[in-house]
């Protein structure tokens, strides 16, 4: 069956451009609030297949997207790795800081397969439901980001603990992206053998590494993630999203055989243009510009259209979709993008 973004990651532009929003299943949605009232936390939500269907469907019932996302989150991966992980509400994710080098050393994977079982099942309801023009994403975090958040034990501005850590232990670091990158690979190999059609690895804090540290601890790993999945489910489509990651994404996607690339709404349209000479790429409007809509909002997604929606182009967010976004601005640029 066509499936309009499948189409464009094999590098076949479409007249008009697959459209989906990352966290487009979300807070800004009454139908997503409702629910998650219903449940006493995130994990809970990530972890009751019922529910997780249910709110990974709810967007594409809404707004008619080409792509559904699986509802879960990065940090699962830690969490499936013996760390404990919590999503304080409007303050975002808490893990145990791990800031020792010999703790890092004696941490193990492989991660547990059955706390993530219950995600496998949610895609099979997933699968079941959607219409067969809709493609199925699922995901995971680059190992840097995840390890970010793992060695922090939160959100920071800079994810400086991180960068410092990997600065003063790089074996204990490497250690530490190793594991990520054996359990990354084998949950996207889970969720893609479970039916998803495409998965992306979201690497958020890609864009704070000078470019050594970006070769080392985002490009290396991804390729290892890529080659391994693609061993064991050959053809597996991937998309790359390395937020931030600036003029590094020239090397990003000549040294990754990514299927397509996330640009994050930073990047200027020339030189995504010059990527897209490269491979797919898929973006990038500002979240804000989404937030404000009216002119300003007509006017991001023309000048997006303009200049890549002559190549192989999704249309997406250049980063997640803020949570007082009126759902109204999400139907506008639709309308906008679809024509
Ligand atoms: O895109 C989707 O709709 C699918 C679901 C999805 C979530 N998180 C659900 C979520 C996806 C793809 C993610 C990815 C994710 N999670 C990333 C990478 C992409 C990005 O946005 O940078 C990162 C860094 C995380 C870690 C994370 N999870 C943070 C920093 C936060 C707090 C900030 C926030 O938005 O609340 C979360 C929580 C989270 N993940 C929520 C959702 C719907 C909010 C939880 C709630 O409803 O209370």
């Amino acid at each position: 069956m066509h499936k309009p973004l499948l189409e464009v990651l094999d590098g076949k532009r479409q007249t008009v451009p697959p459209v989906w929003m990352m966290r487009q299943a979300g807070r800004y949605l009454p139908e997503y609030m409702a629910i998650r009232k219903t449940v006493g936390s995130m994990l809970e939500m990530c972890f009751t297949p019922k529910l997780a269907a249910d709110v990974t469907l709810q967007p594409v019932r809404r707004f008619g997207f080409d792509a559904a996302i699986l509802f879960s989150d990065i940090l699962v991966i830690p969490h499936a790795l013996g760390r404990s992980v919590r999503f304080e509400t409007g303050e975002g994710p808490r893990l145990p800081p791990l800031d020792d080098a010999d703790e890092i050393l004696q941490l193990r994977g492989p991660a547990d397969d059955a706390v993530l079982a219950p995600i496998y099942e949610t895609i099979r309801l997933v699968k079941s439901e959607l219409a067969p023009v809709v493609a199925f994403l699922g995901f995971c975090g680059g190992p840097w980001t995840v390890a970010t958040y793992m060695i922090a034990g939160r959100g920071t501005p800079d994810q400086a603990p991180a960068r410092m850590f990997a600065y003063q232990h790089p074996e204990a670091f490497a250690h530490l992206i190793d594991i990520l990158v054996k359990a990354s690979t084998d949950y996207l190999v889970r969720q893609l053998q479970a039916g998803v059609d495409a998965v992306q690895i979201f690497d958020t804090w890609a864009g704070i590494l000078p470019a050594g540290e970006f070769e080392r601890w985002c490009i290396a790993p991804t390729k290892r993630i890529v080659a391994d999945v693609r061993r064991a489910v050959p053809g597996a489509k991937i998309i790359g999203f390395p937020r931030g990651a600036g003029s590094n994404l020239n090397r990003y996607v000549e040294d990754i055989a990514i299927d397509a690339v996330g640009l994050d709404w930073m990047v200027e349209l020339g030189f995504a243009r010059e990527i897209q000479r490269k491979r797919p790429v898929q973006g990038n409007l500002d979240p804000l510009a989404l937030r404000a809509g009216g002119v300003a909002l007509d006017r991001s997604v023309d000048a997006i259209l303009e200049a890549l929606a002559g190549g192989p182009f999704v249309f997406n967010l250049g980063h997640g979709i803020l949570p007082d976004t009126p759902v109204a601005h999400v139907e506008q640029m639709l309308k906008r993008v679809r024509g």
